[in-house]
């Protein structure tokens, strides 16, 4: 149980006046540089132009691929790959939130593969190489900044599929709080949720945990449950936004999941209702996780849920297991619903139960199995009975 590799290769460069730094990073791949981004947001808020100016500084040959969507689409990993090849593309340059990264990392893999990308995504031809890629990151979720994985949605078959491999970790990555400040409480609030999942995911597993790493993530829990609220309340606060953006980042890094079991339970869900209906992933998280709790909450699992509750939200250690962890779990509602102001149902979101069953499979499949395994492992049945929960 504890044996482990510890192997976190990226480089960070934390806080502002950074991007000095960002030519002689992206110089020591090559000499042409694709520059990936979204929708806009950075042209928006003077990002770009500060990019533009240090990339033309280090006399580097800049491309581009732009308006990568949230929920990103294979077929513009499709599009950067082409480019890479027509291009002869040294270096990648993610701009954005998860959804550019994750796109990124796919243009990266696929610059070396023949086929159709979505081979990739879905395991049917392996990931041999990737280009280095550089990260500016601009909102505090995923933690794809400094993670493997990236996860692609192809709307023809309403597939949207997390996928992995250590040749796609960012090189280097730039964290500055301050390009946060225009994020909208909106996606503050969806991101928050992301960060908090990821750590509930690994902090519940059903192959027990080492002590040092459990207090670690409670630690993270506190400081997204202290700061969140913040940040949506004051998009400028500098310390919200850097313990966010921080803690984004080694929520998934591997760090606290090096020596656990990690089938993840919501995030598989979740996915399933973002192919289906393009919801914003963290507010498909946070209407999932209590429900998931209430799930799988019984004498067997009450254990780990007071101690989630005592150190993370303060209950009572003098409560019965039972009712500390009953606590805990309203204490989460009360986060994610009141403090964070997100939705707290999916009928609010039009969504009905018409697919669950499908979903439901789904969700399974893309773990590779008829069950999805977990803290608990839950049939296509458990599944939808927990999505029903959620209308
Ligand atoms: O596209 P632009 O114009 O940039 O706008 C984006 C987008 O509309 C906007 N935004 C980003 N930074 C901004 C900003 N707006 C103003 N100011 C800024 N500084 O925010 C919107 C959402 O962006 P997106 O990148 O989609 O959000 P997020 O970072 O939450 O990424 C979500 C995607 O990552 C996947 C999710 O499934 C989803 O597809 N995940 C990736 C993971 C990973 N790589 O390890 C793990 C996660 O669990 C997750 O599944
Ligand atoms: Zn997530």
């Amino acid at each position: 149980m504890f044996k482990f590799t510890y192997d976190i290769p990226t480089r960070i460069y934390f806080g502002g006046d950074q991007l000095s730094n960002l030519g002689p990073e992206l110089k020591k791949f090559g000499k042409r540089v694709l520059l990936c981004y979204g929708g806009g947001s950075i042209k928006r808020n003077g990002l770009y132009d500060k990019i533009k100016a240090e990339i033309e500084k280090a006399g580097l040959e800049l491309f581009e691929l732009g308006g990568i969507e949230p929920n990103p689409r294979v077929t513009s990993v499709q599009r950067g790959a082409q480019i890479c090849k027509d291009e002869n593309i040294d270096v990648l340059l993610a701009v954005g939130g998860g959804s550019v990264i994750d796109c990124t990392k796919f243009v990266g893999a696929a610059r070396f593969y023949d086929g159709d990308p979505w081979d990739l995504v879905i395991r049917k031809a392996p990931i041999t190489d990737c280009l280095p890629i550089v990260t500016v990151l601009t909102l505090a979720a995923t933690g794809s900044e400094m993670d493997c994985g990236g996860v692609i949605t192809n709307l023809k078959t309403n597939d949207k599929i997390g996928m992995g491999s250590p040749l796609m970790r960012p090189k280097v990555s730039f964290l500055d709080p301050a390009n946060t400040f225009t994020v909208s409480s909106y996606q503050t609030a969806c991101g928050s949720a992301d960060i908090f999942s990821h750590l509930v995911e690994t902090y519940f597993n059903d192959k027990g945990s080492m002590y040092m790493l459990d207090t670690f993530m409670e630690g993270m829990m506190k400081t997204v449950v202290k700061y969140a609220p913040v940040a949506v309340e004051h998009p400028k606060d500098e310390e919200a936004r850097a313990n966010l953006m921080w803690t984004s980042s080694w929520a998934i890094n591997d760090f606290v999941s090096s020596c656990q079991s990690c089938a993840w339970s919501c995030h598989p869900m979740e996915h399933q209702l973002s192919a289906y209906y393009d919801i914003t992933h963290g507010l498909g998280l946070a209407i999932l996780t209590p429900r998931w709790m209430r799930y799988v909450l019984d004498e067997s699992t009450a254990e780990r849920f007071r101690n989630f509750a005592v150190a993370v939200f303060g209950i009572s250690p003098d409560l019965p297991p039972m009712d500390a962890a009953k606590a805990g779990i309203i204490e989460v509602e009360r986060f994610l619903f009141e403090d964070l102001g997100l939705t707290r149902t999916l009928t609010e979101l039009g969504i009905d139960r018409t697919h669950f069953s499908e979903m439901a499979k789904k969700a399974c499949e893309a773990k590779g199995g008829k069950v999805l395994k977990g803290y608990k492992h839950l049939s296509p049945e458990d599944i939808e009975k927990i999505y029903e929960m959620c209308l």
